[in-house]
């Protein structure tokens, strides 16, 4: 009999059978979670600590094995067992493929499945995350993804900064996931009870944005009629995430740097200092050093800001996290769009890691979720758009094929990109109409 009460993740379609199981376990003393569907499995995963997860495999919608797939990639600390009707070798390799550790084939007696039960629990690893050099999943907070050495030193940033208060300053191009990242280290860290407040300073126009962050007094101004809070007041004990530092005004700079010497605050309007208790992230896209060069960012803000700096290279840096950032966002829209996880070729994925994603992740997410919504079966090649498809190499052994052959193939390959349209392929491979008819021809 378990010690301590384990949580049991069940899965099937078929609420009998889920009763079923869930009476036998409850008797042996085991938590229980029930999901009728892949869907409803996921959202128990991501809000409860699962032991272990048994699913039918057959499922409407969403089959099992796509969520054994996805459990073994996003919670690889969790043991499967498969629940069948229709044993088959090839069920069984596909199964075990994906990751199931056992099976239980319907029916089953109750001893039979304590037993699969308690092998399945044994064969938990004993440290239940951050394996040696693969996805590292924050037991907390597992929004953020990557496994490139990029990602995980960042990760390794997070680790060491999550517990304390100390001010971070968080660099990088547009959608490369810092407003993630400053989650990531509130939420996975000792203070994540406490508020999250996100304030984007290049939003809130200049004169107001001090009061919006430091409160006002009584009589401050016209209007002003109550003492307010601010920002600042709201992230007590907690976060206050300031994105787009570099749109702060000179005064506005001014005000912060005394908070982050001295810990108070004053209101707009007001000579009493309230002490205050909150760690601070800044982030930017843009480069300060440039701006304190043009008089438009104190320095000394600067160095204050500057403790711990958490630079997040550009997605084309870090090209290894493409699969597993396109197999997140294949799940998610796949769900809400389709219900079901929607597959890709691998053509549309070579495309999609050959590509330099200027605007980085949310780039990604977008193009994703497009041709999520515009593809058939799976996501091919003519669902991406179009500056995409461009990106495909010729295989290695073109470099012996005649001219000829490989002038035949570009041609085709700008035919299907652009989905035969002429005029426009013409226009890619810069001949004319009449030059392209002939060589179709
Ligand atoms: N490592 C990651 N894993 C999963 N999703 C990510 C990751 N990084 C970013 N994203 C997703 O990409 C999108 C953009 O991220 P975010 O808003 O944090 O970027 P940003 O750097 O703040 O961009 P901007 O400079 O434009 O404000 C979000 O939807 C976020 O969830
Ligand atoms: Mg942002």
């Amino acid at each position: 009999m378990p010690q301590e009460q384990e949580n049991i993740l069940i899965v099937d379609d078929d609420v009998h059978i889920l009763e079923l199981i869930q009476r036998h376990l409850q008797a042996l003393h085991f938590n229980t979670f029930k999901a009728v569907s892949v869907k409803d499995a996921i959202g128990i995963l991501k809000n409860k600590p699962i032991d272990l997860l048994i699913t039918d495999l057959q499922m409407p919608d969403v089959d099992g094995l796509q969520l054994v797939k996805y459990v073994s990639e996003h919670f690889p600390e969790i043991p499967k067992l498969a629940v069948t009707g229709f044993p088959s070798i090839d069920g069984a390799l596909n199964a075990m493929k994906s990751g199931v550790m056992d099976y239980l084939i319907k029916p089953f007696t109750k001893e039979e499945l304590k037993n699969a039960v308690q092998k399945s629990l044994a064969l938990r690893p004993a440290k239940a995350y951050k394996t040696k050099k693969n996805v590292f999943i924050n037991p907390v907070f597992d929004e953020l993804i990557g496994q490139s050495d990029e990602m995980l030193n960042v990760m390794n940033i997070i680790d060491k900064v999550k517990d304390n208060k100390a001010t971070i300053f968080i660099k990088g191009e547009s959608g490369t996931g810092k407003e993630l990242i400053a989650r990531a280290i509130h939420y996975s860290g000792k203070f994540a009870a406490a508020p999250f407040i996100a304030v984007n300073c290049g939003a809130i126009p200049e004169s107001l944005l001090e009061a919006e962050l430091f409160g006002y007094a009584k009589g401050a101004f016209t209007g002003a009629n109550n003492n307010r809070s601010g920002f600042f007041q709201a992230a007590n004990k907690g976060t206050l995430f300031l994105d787009e530092i570099g749109n702060a005004s000179m005064a506005t700079q001014l005000s912060l740097l005394r908070v982050l010497q001295q810990k108070e605050i004053m209101r707009v309007g007001s000579q009493k200092a309230e002490k205050i208790d909150v760690r601070v992230i800044a982030a930017t896209n843009v480069d300060l050093k440039e701006l304190i060069k043009n008089g438009r960012f104190r320095e000394d803000l600067y160095y204050r800001l500057t403790v711990v700096q958490i630079e997040v290279p550009p997605l084309r840096d870090r090209k290894s996290d493409i699969p597993l950032l396109v197999d997140k966002f294949l799940f998610k829209y796949g769900v809400e769009y389709k219900d079901r996880i929607v597959d890709i070729s691998d053509e549309a994925l070579l495309a999609l890691t050959r590509y330099d994603w200027p605007g980085n992740i949310r780039e990604l997410e977008n193009s994703i979720q497009r041709a999520v919504i515009m593809c058939d079966k799976r996501i091919e090649i003519s669902n991406l758009p179009k500056h995409l498809k461009f990106q495909i190499d010729f295989p290695k052994q073109d470099i012996f094929l005649s001219l000829k052959e490989i002038e035949k193939r570009h041609i085709l390959m700008v035919l299907e990109a652009t989905n035969n349209n002429k005029t426009k392929a013409a226009e890619i491979l810069q001949i004319d109409r009449k030059t392209l008819r002939d060589k179709i021809k």
